[in-house]
């Protein structure tokens, strides 16, 4: 696999790195990241191995066919697995061993308190461990999981060094190198990052890493460990917050009969502000942006420090999906008994992802208040039915509206745009609340149904 000069010494990674060869790649963890950071790494020469405790899902990958939604990615598997340049297995501690670089991407999720569970990070290391001890060759050992900060260097290497009896830095390399990623454009993001971010505590490990990216064009910056940890969590916490800023403005904007659009949009026209991120809408959701907000905040209470701001966001955050209530009933009146379709359940259009949607808390408090709940989704309906299988759901978005008191969009499906007056027409009240101002009031009302838009105001209506 590493294609050494001739009369170079082949010694490992270091030599393997050097010559710029083909490198044997592991990634632990065949989710978004684990996919994405294979496929890219298979795009650029490599030979990747991806491995998962999953079987379905290696079976899957095996297949060319990625375990989610996200099409330009699967292309691209489809041809990395064509080509031989990928393939999956269950076996992690083998695809461990035969590789010269093990990037772990496994999950990272909210535990009730907040704190992030690291039961698979530390499953990982153990399989990564198992793979140290029995080889001769140094490998590098990339920490890719959002963890927070100390995780690595507290956690995994000393997990690593005890279970291996290998010493990091000299027996293996060990960098953390945060993904930033956003769903519905994995392989994109990963191919043109903003920038690569190298986090390693010997200059050894961060130069083996940086090798690795050569051919990415994006700023490289390095830090040691745990800054890398942290700069995640200040990306993430800052992209919640810009969205929550947009949120609350709106909702002042709307009990102040202003349409925030322009507002945002001209308050974004400052660089120091910046035009994205400043939608308005039902709030946050994902696999990322509330679990890490909350890991943060428990993090820094951990240390004793209060972090107000991490507070606000997520109390705010947890509100907001109550805009659309207070539309409806505005407009229909009480909810008991009358019909609602809400559409869009994945966390945002274009997924099938439904972590942290906000269609949970939205549906919730519909049903608390009396609604009779029809709900619709493009992609993400099979995932949605497994965590609320009690709401009624439809075919598509035009049965969801048939007998409607009124509808909300949820998530912002481009096809949700092309509704028009024969939907609208079929709903016993044709009220729309665009929950992600993602329709043309215009065009909505043009079309014979009532517009209300989160942060429009009243001249939205
Ligand atoms: P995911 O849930 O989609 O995938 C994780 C995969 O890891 C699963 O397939 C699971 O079966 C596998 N796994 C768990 N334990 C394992 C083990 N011991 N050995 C082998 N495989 C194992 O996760 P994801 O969304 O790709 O997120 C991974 C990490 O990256 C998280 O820390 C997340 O916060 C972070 N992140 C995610 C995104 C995103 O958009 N999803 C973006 C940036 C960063
Ligand atoms: C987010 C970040 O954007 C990525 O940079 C990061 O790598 C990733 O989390 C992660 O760490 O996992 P993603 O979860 O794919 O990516 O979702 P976003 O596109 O950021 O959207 C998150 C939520 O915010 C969605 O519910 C979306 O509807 C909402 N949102 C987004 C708004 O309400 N307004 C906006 O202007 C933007």
């Amino acid at each position: 696999m590493v294609s050494g000069r001739p009369g170079w010494p082949r010694k490992g990674l270091i030599d393997a790195l050097a010559v710029q060869g083909p490198m044997r790649i592991c990634v632990i963890g065949a989710g978004y990241v684990g996919l994405a950071t294979g496929v890219m790494f298979a795009k650029l020469g490599n030979d990747v191995v991806c491995a998962d405790i999953d079987e379905g899902r290696v079976k899957s990958v095996r297949s060319g066919k990625l375990p989610f939604h996200e099409p330009e990615l699967e292309r691209e598997l489809k041809k990395a697995v064509s080509r031989k340049k990928l393939t999956a297995t269950t076996d992690t501690v083998s695809a461990a061993k035969s590789s010269q670089a093990i990037f772990i991407c496994v999950q990272t999720p909210s535990m009730a308190s907040g704190r992030i569970a690291l039961g698979p990070v530390r499953s990982a290391c153990r399989s990564v461990a198992k793979a140290l001890k029995s080889s001769k060759d140094r490998k590098l050992v990339v920490m890719k999981s959002t963890v927070v900060p100390s995780t690595t260097d507290s956690m995994a290497k000393p997990l690593m060094e005890r279970l291996s009896g290998k010493s990091c830095g000299k027996d293996f390399g060990l960098c953390m190198n945060p993904e930033f990623l956003q769903e519905g454009s994995a392989l994109k993001d990963s191919m043109t990052p903003s920038r690569i971010v190298i986090g390693a505590d010997d200059k050894k490990s961060g130069d083996e890493l940086a090798r690795l990216y050569k051919r990415i064009r994006a700023p490289v910056v390095r830090t040691d460990i745990r800054s890398a940890e942290m700069i995640k969590y200040a990306s993430n916490v800052f992209l919640a917050t810009k969205i929550t800023y947009s949120n609350e403005i709106a909702n002042i904007c709307a009990r102040l009969g202003i349409d925030s659009g322009p507002v945002l949009e001209a308050a974004g026209m400052d660089p120091r502000i910046g035009p994205l991120f400043l939608k308005p809408g039902l709030g946050f959701g994902g696999s990322c942006l509330p679990k890490d907000v909350k890991a943060l905040k428990d993090k820094a209470s951990g240390v004793g420090y209060r972090p107000r701001l991490l507070s606000a966001l997520l109390e705010t955050n947890e509100r907001q999906p109550l805009e659309a209530v207070r539309l409806l009933e505005n407009s229909i009146g009480p909810l008991r008994g009358k019909k609602i379709a809400v559409l869009g359940l994945a966390f945002k259009g274009g997924v099938d992802d439904i972590r942290e949607t906000r269609a949970v808390p939205l549906i919730t408090a519909l049903l608390a208040n009396g609604a009779r709940v029809v709900a619709f989704d493009p992609m993400a309906m099979p995932n949605f039915i497994r965590v609320m299988p009690t709401v009624e759901y439809a075919e598509s978005a035009s049965a969801a509206l048939k007998g409607a008191d009124g509808c909300v969009i949820q998530a912002d499906w481009p096809e949700f745009r092309g509704l028009g007056r024969r939907e609208y027409s079929a709903m016993r009240h044709p009220v729309v609340v665009d929950g992600r101002r993602c329709l043309d009031p215009r065009k909505v009302k043009a079309e014979g149904a009532v517009y209300l838009g989160v942060g429009y105001g009243l001249a939205g209506r």
